[in-house]
């Protein structure tokens, strides 16, 4: 089973993406963690993609697609995968579409996070992430507070702000996603395999609810 996870940047992708990896049992791929792993290694590819992450633009469809094809070839894969940040331009979700269906394989859903930009970035600057690989856990100082101050609950790591989490960075980000979502949202509606969750951050909607939506959604389908 194939999961893409829509959404404009601090909607959830990663939160509720986890969630359903676990549920379901396959992988959690998130493009954005595979970018930032190729900055830790300070070479001459992860500054040339950190450049692009500090800018808030998006990484060229050449080297996202070279990146994400290499992961999807690797054996943890076998049952599927939840794309998180994967496609972001219709030209990666053609190209996707091609290198599943070479896999005798198809996207069963794509899921559209909706969210309203004031409370994205309410969230995004409040967020505190889990630089440790092989963890990688996702807080926020209001929504999910770690239970010591600045210290990962699962591995003990300090928790750290990602370099694109200050207000003008995120601006940005937000103002890349709205120029080319609505094309990508179009492709996967004309599918009829877009499935949208609508939310706010007073909705009384968890991590949970959304995934029991999801997979709700995929049963019945
Ligand atoms: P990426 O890492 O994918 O970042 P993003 O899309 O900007 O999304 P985020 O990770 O910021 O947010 P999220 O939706 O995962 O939300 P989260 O669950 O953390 O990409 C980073 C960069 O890499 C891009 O800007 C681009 O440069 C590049 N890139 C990536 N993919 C690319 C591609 N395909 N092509 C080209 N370039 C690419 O949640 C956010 C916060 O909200 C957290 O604090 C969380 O605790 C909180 N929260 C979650 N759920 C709830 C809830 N229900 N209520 C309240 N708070 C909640
Ligand atoms: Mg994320």
């Amino acid at each position: 089973m194939y999961i893409v996870m829509l959404g404009a940047p601090g909607t959830g992708k990663g939160t509720v993406g986890d969630l359903l990896s676990k549920e379901l049992g396959i992988v959690h791929i998130s493009s954005g963690e595979i970018f930032r792993n190729y900055i830790k290694k300070h070479n001459k590819l992860g500054q040339e993609i950190e450049n692009y992450i500090t800018e808030g633009k998006l990484v060229p469809d050449e080297l996202a697609i070279q990146l994400i094809e290499k992961r999807l070839n690797e054996p943890d894969t076998k049952n599927g995968a939840i794309l998180d940040g994967f496609p972001r331009t219709e030209n990666q979700a053609v190209v996707l579409d091609g290198i599943l269906k070479a896999k005798q394989e198809k996207i069963n859903i794509a899921v559209d996070l909706n969210l309203p930009d004031e409370e994205i970035i309410d969230r995004i600057v409040k967020r505190r992430t889990c630089p440790n690989t092989e963890c990688r856990e996702i807080y926020n100082i209001d929504f999910k507070p770690p239970k010591v101050d600045g210290i990962c609950d699962k591995c003990g790591t300090k928790l750290i702000k990602r370099i694109d989490d200050n207000e003008k960075t995120v601006k940005q980000r937000l103002e890349t996603y709205h120029e080319i979502s609505e094309g990508l949202i179009k492709y996967y509606k004309n599918q009829d395999i877009l499935y949208t969750v609508k939310l706010n951050n007073k909705s009384d909607l968890t991590t949970k609810d959304i995934v029991e939506e999801i997979k709700a959604y995929l049963e019945n389908k």
